[in-house]
């Protein structure tokens, strides 16, 4: 029995040592500092700290990888994460928003934090310091409203 349990232990940590070799891509992408959402929408600084302590890491490229991201299993969950955050909203290139989207991904700020949707539960697990007040979703939701009715004045100064 002892023994059993000898060799059921060094498989595992084998196994664990082999998937340490799959690396998952953790990769912070070169930023246009002129079409990230700072740049292209007017945002309080009090709106960029919650930005910045709740959602960076998932959508933009400036995420800050932990130690146990470099750790299997849980870095091929959490880069996942981060490609399926970026795509869905990525604040680092919102000027590839046309103004239409640009409204729809405000939108969708306001309404994925009011659902308790966003911040990505599990990241409250490592990050609890993430979690919005309810004074916080309030501004974010009033700051969306603004710039979304900002987005829809026609611009005028644009020239076809
Ligand atoms: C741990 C990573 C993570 C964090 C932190 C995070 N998100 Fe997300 N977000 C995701 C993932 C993954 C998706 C795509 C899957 C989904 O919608 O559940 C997503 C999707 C979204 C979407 C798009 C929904 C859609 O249907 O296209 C919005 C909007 C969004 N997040 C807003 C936010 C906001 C605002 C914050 C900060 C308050 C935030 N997220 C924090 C991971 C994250």
């Amino acid at each position: 029995m002892k023994k059993a349990l000898k060799w059921i232990g060094i498989i595992l940590a084998v196994v664990f040592l082999g998937m340490q070799a799959v690396q998952p891509e953790r990769s912070n992408p070169p930023v246009d500092e002129s079409k990230t959402l700072y740049a292209l929408v007017n945002t309080p600084p009090e709106i960029r700290a919650i930005i910045d302590r709740s959602c960076t890491d998932c959508h933009t490229h400036n995420t800050r990888w932990p130690w146990y991201s470099y750790v299997a299993p849980v870095s091929w969950f959490l880069a996942r994460d981060v490609q399926e955050g970026r795509s869905h909203l990525n604040l680092s290139a919102w000027g590839q928003y046309s103004a239409s989207r640009a409204i729809a991904k405000l939108d969708m700020m306001c309404q994925e934090v009011l659902d308790e949707k966003m911040p990505y539960p599990p990241y409250l697990i490592m990050h609890p310091g993430a979690k919005m007040s309810q004074e916080e979703i309030d501004l974010l939701c009033d700051w969306v409203e603004t710039e979304r009715d900002n987005l829809m004045q026609p611009d005028t100064s644009a020239t076809p």
